[in-house]
């Protein structure tokens, strides 16, 4: 078994690697002058399965093709079996045709990946809303893990909540709120979302009232933060005490953790799936354990 991480996933590459007891793959990455990308695998992957992991973020179609580079130079090395981690998987939120002649940008690129001979695909908490299970996108099999109850653990291990409420944002957000509830063995909820452009959000409570106790909300991405503030005016409304953050994928566009932090929010965490200055808690062990089980 082979562990590499692309360009942007080396560090977390290396995490996986010392879970597992190996040393990580190499890769020499450079641009030409003219802007290319330059391409060479360092390590002999001949006749190996190899666990490519490379999180597609903040500069999404860069990442995307770095994946395609790096994943059919495995396959045309003579790699046995290729498996994809890609902890955060860009366009899944354009799964749909919102407005005519949109592009259906999620089965672009799950098309894209599966073309360069990608056998198997791992995600962790892929946005799945209109599209429920990963399957009806990828014609190969497909996991979506899930970094919830890792933070649910770093969340309860700060000891800062006593007997949390645990809150989902918005419909979608049911599956995480429910996961870390079960972890922290507490009570969820989830609000009602609607979208009204890229950063504007409106948000209506259903039927929990956090009136004197400490919240916990989770979600999947934090990206302008919009969600989170427009969530915590309305746990404050209803008297809320203390409450804290947990993201899985901390995209954070600019002034994002800025805005959250003045809402009134006492901790805001986030995974390595998206390296930033949240990302406390590692999928590491999470990556590791699907490699040790499925490693073949
Ligand atoms: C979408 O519904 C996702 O689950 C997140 O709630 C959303 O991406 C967060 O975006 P923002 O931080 O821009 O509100």
């Amino acid at each position: 078994m082979i562990v590499i991480g692309g360009p942007t996933s080396e560090s977390l590459a290396s995490r996986v690697a010392k879970e597992l007891g190996i040393e990580p793959g190499k890769l020499e990455v450079r641009r030409f002058p003219d802007g290319e990308k330059y391409l060479r695998i360092l390590t002999d992957v001949q006749g190996q399965s190899v666990a490519i992991i490379q999180s597609i973020h903040h500069t999404p179609d860069e990442l995307l093709f770095e994946y395609l580079l790096l994943a059919d130079t495995v396959k045309d090395l003579g790699a046995r079996k290729v498996t994809a981690f890609i902890p955060y998987f860009a366009y899944a939120r354009q799964d749909e045709r919102f407005k005519a002649g949109e592009a259906l940008s999620f089965k672009t690129v799950s098309k894209l990946i599966e073309s360069v001979g990608t056998d198997e695909i791992y995600t962790i908490d892929m946005h799945q809303h209109r599209v429920l299970k990963s399957s009806e996108v990828f014609g190969i099999p497909s996991h979506n893990l899930s970094a919830m109850p890792f933070l649910a653990e770093h969340i309860s291990k700060l000891g800062k909540l006593q007997n949390p409420l645990v809150i989902g944002p918005d419909a979608e957000a049911e599956q995480w709120a429910k996961l870390a509830a079960e972890h922290l063995r507490t009570d969820f909820d989830v609000f009602t979302k609607t979208r009204l452009g890229d950063a504007k959000v409106e948000i209506r409570p259903r039927k929990s009232n956090a009136n004197g106790r400490d919240v916990l909300i989770v979600d999947d991405i934090i990206s302008t933060g919009g969600t989170i503030v427009e969530a915590v005016k309305i746990l404050h409304g209803q008297g809320a005490k203390r409450i804290q953050v947990a993201c899985t994928h901390p995209i954070l566009a600019p002034g994002a953790l800025e805005k959250i932090k003045e809402s009134g929010v006492e901790d805001v965490i986030g995974t390595d799936a998206v390296p930033s200055p949240i990302s406390v808690v590692s999928v590491a062990p999470l990556i590791a354990e699907h490699i040790r089980t499925n490693g073949d």
